[in-house]
């Protein structure tokens, strides 16, 4: 980004912190005001319609905005119809379904699991470990055995429908590789604020279609599927996780939100990020998504066809994220 440009965006920024203590409804924390009565959720894609409604549920009546988020995205991991989260989720190059989430708080607090196998539910797992344990990561035969011990029961997670496009992938494919399309990164990450002006987010997904068996993509990765830092802001992105988790996506969105971008702002120079760190842009999609301290919300994309479901009190719908490219 050009320095005059940054600087004169943070300038306005300070300016506008500094001259707007008036309104008795705004409370001043660390330098970034909240408005109260602001309740907002947003999440990745269309399916973040129905998940927001659940999310929603908690926050209309004053809930916090961690167990929104949590509530959220489960709906969309039970779907089977999803193919790219939870049960149903597209499974790796072995047709082997392996699940990757992440779940952050007000309070930096966080918990993740990676290569996650059998369970329907990897999100509250991930709640699991930051609440229940001293670390932030657990995967594969780990993370599964701390399930068991939490009490969630096995699934087979690998639905009919996903094993026979597994087995039409493996028909069509010379080398036995995956293969990068636009339609197998739908992650769903969800962002909230709650009445009391506190910001959490969780990030869930079966990841890249077809992957080597063992991969792990950017969801589970606190600072690249998903930020909260709850003086500033909340971020999470979707699309190929390797270049992700490359840049820091989420973590840098919410750097660049402290430094006084807008979230459309911090969202477009993540997504530059990732043109400048990437040689070969062909059907490299990525999408970010923030939320500020003041419910402002926006996404960017590098390619068409992103979209965010956004419910407040005034508003449910779908919105879609300007981008760089057209496929
Ligand atoms: N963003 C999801 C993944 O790459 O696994």
């Amino acid at each position: 980004m050009d320095r005059r440009k940054f600087v004169k965006i943070s300038a306005i920024g300070s300016a506008a912190i500094v001259l707007d203590p008036s309104k008795e409804d705004k409370v001043k924390l660390n330098n970034h005001s909240f408005t109260k009565g602001n309740s907002t959720v947003i999440s990745t894609w269309k399916p973040g319609l129905e998940a927001n409604k659940f999310a929603w549920k908690i926050l209309s009546k004053n809930g916090k905005s961690i167990d929104a988020v949590e509530a959220g995205v489960r709906v969309i991991e039970s779907d089977a119809n999803n193919k790219s989260v939870g049960i149903g989720g597209l499974p790796d190059k072995n047709g082997i379904v392996t699940l990757d989430a992440c779940i952050m708080d007000h309070n930096y607090n966080c918990g993740s699991v990676a290569f996650l196998q059998d369970i329907e539910h990897p999100i509250s797992v991930a709640r699991k470990v930051m609440e229940d344990t001293p670390h932030v990561m657990l995967c594969g035969k780990g993370a599964l055995d701390f399930a068991i011990e939490k009490g969630f029961s096995k699934t087979n997670l690998l639905t009919p429908e996903a094993e026979n496009d597994w087995k039409k992938w493996k028909e069509l494919q010379t080398e036995k590789l995956p293969e990068i399309n636009h339609e197998n990164h739908d992650t769903i990450g969800m962002l909230a604020i709650d009445e009391d002006g506190d910001l959490s987010g969780a990030c869930t997904t079966s990841g890249w279609a077809y992957k080597l068996h063992g991969r792990v993509g950017d969801s589970p990765i606190i600072g690249a599927g998903l930020y909260v830092d709850n003086e500033i802001g909340a971020a999470c992105a979707t699309g190929l996780g390797e270049a992700i988790i490359k840049i820091s996506g989420s973590h840098l969105v919410v750097e660049l939100m402290r430094q006084g971008l807008k979230p459309n702002e911090a969202c477009y120079e993540a997504v530059q990020r990732i043109k400048k760190t990437n040689k070969n842009l062909k059907d490299l999609q990525v999408g970010f998504l923030a939320l500020n301290k003041k419910g402002e919300h926006a996404g960017h994309s590098m390619y068409a066809g992103f979209n965010y479901a956004l419910k407040n009190s005034k508003t449910d719908k779908l919105i879609d994220t300007k981008y760089e490219m057209e496929w």
